[in-house]
C-alpha cells in the first residue's frame, strides 16, 4: 500500500476544514436563507410603494401647474406654459446615484439622498412666465420650498439655463399623508432646445472636436439667452401699445369668451 507523507495528510485536512468553513459561510442555514429572502421581498414591496408615492406627488404638482395655466388663459387670454413633461427616475439611475454618494440601496437612503426621483419640467414661452409660474406655485400654502437654483440669473459655465426648485408636497392616500419631494425645472422653449442638445454630449465620450462643440454650445446658449430677452421685450412693447381696456371692454371680452373650452 502506498504511504503518504505525514505533512501532506495534515495540509489536506486543514484545507478540507477551511473549505468546509467557507461553504458554511456561503450556504446559510435554511432559516437564514428564508430570513434574507423575506427581507429582500419586503424591500421590493416597499420600493414599489415608494415609487407609487412619488408618481402621485408628480400628479399633484403637475395638476397645480395645469390649474395655473388654465387660470391664466381665462384671465389674461394667454397660456404661460407651453408644455409639461414628467419622469420617475429609473431604478438603475437611483442605484448609481446612491453609489456615487457612498450609500447603499435602501428606502431610507432614497428618500434622504435622492432628491430627483420625482421630476417635472415646465416649458414656458417667455422668461417672465418662468418666474410668474414659479412664484404662484411657491405661494401655495401646501408647497414648501426646500432649495432653489437659479441657473438663469447664474448660468452654469457650459451655458445651461433653467430655474430649479426642489419642493415638498403633501400627498393624501387612503389612510395616511406623506410629504414627498419633487424636483421642478422651469425653462423657456429655447433653453429647453439647448439643454436637450447639450444633454446628448454627455453620452458621447469620444466625439472628435469635443472642445469645439463645447465652445459652439456655449456661444449658442448666449445667442438663445439674448433672443429670449428680445422676444420678451417685443411682447411687452406690443402689450404696451395696446389700448388700456376699460372695465366695459374687459367685461365684453370675458363674455365673448364665456363658452370657450377651458
Ligand atoms: P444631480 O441631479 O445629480 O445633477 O444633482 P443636483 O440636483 O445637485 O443638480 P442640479 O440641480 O444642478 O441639476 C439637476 C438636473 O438639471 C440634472 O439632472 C439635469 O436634468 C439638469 N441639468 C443640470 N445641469 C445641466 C447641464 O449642464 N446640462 C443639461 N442638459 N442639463 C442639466
Ligand atoms: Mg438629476
Amino acid at each position: 500500500m502506498e504511504q503518504k507523507e505525514e505533512g501532506t495528510i495534515e495540509e489536506g485536512t486543514i484545507f478540507e476544514a477551511e473549505l468546509q468553513q467557507e461553504i458554511m459561510t456561503i450556504l446559510d442555514t435554511p432559516e437564514a436563507v428564508f430570513h434574507k429572502t423575506k427581507n429582500l421581498m419586503d424591500m421590493l414591496v416597499g420600493y414599489r410603494e415608494l415609487m407609487m408615492m412619488y408618481t402621485c406627488a408628480i400628479k399633484e404638482v403637475r395638476t397645480k401647474f395645469e390649474v395655473l395655466d388654465t387660470e391664466f388663459s381665462v384671465r389674461f387670454q394667454r397660456n404661460p406654459i407651453s408644455s409639461i413633461s414628467t419622469r420617475l427616475k429609473h431604478t438603475n439611475s437611483i442605484m448609481q446615484k446612491l453609489e456615487r454618494n457612498g450609500c447603499h440601496f435602501s428606502i431610507e437612503n432614497i428618500e434622504k439622498h435622492v432628491n430627483d426621483v420625482a421630476g417635472i419640467r415646465v416649458i414656458c414661452s417667455y422668461i417672465d412666465d418662468i418666474y410668474e409660474i414659479a412664484n404662484s406655485l411657491l405661494a401655495q400654502d401646501d408647497i414648501t420650498l426646500i432649495r432653489q437654483k437659479d441657473y438663469i440669473v447664474h448660468p452654469k459655465p457650459n451655458g445651461y439655463r433653467s430655474l430649479h426648485l426642489l419642493v415638498m408636497v403633501p400627498v393624501f392616500f387612503a389612510n395616511y399623508k406623506r410629504n414627498m419631494r419633487v424636483e421642478v425645472q422651469i425653462r423657456t422653449i429655447a433653453m429647453d432646445f439647448w439643454a436637450s442638445l447639450e444633454h446628448q454630449l454627455k453620452y458621447k465620450q469620444d466625439i472628435p472636436n469635443q472642445q469645439e462643440i463645447v465652445a459652439q454650445l456655449k456661444s449658442c446658449a448666449e445667442v438663445i439667452a439674448s433672443t429670449d430677452e428680445e422676444m420678451l421685450g417685443i411682447r411687452q412693447k406690443i402689450e404696451a401699445v395696446s389700448d388700456t381696456p376699460t372695465e366695459d371692454d374687459i367685461l365684453i371680452e370675458k363674455l365673448s369668451r364665456f363658452d370657450m373650452h377651458i
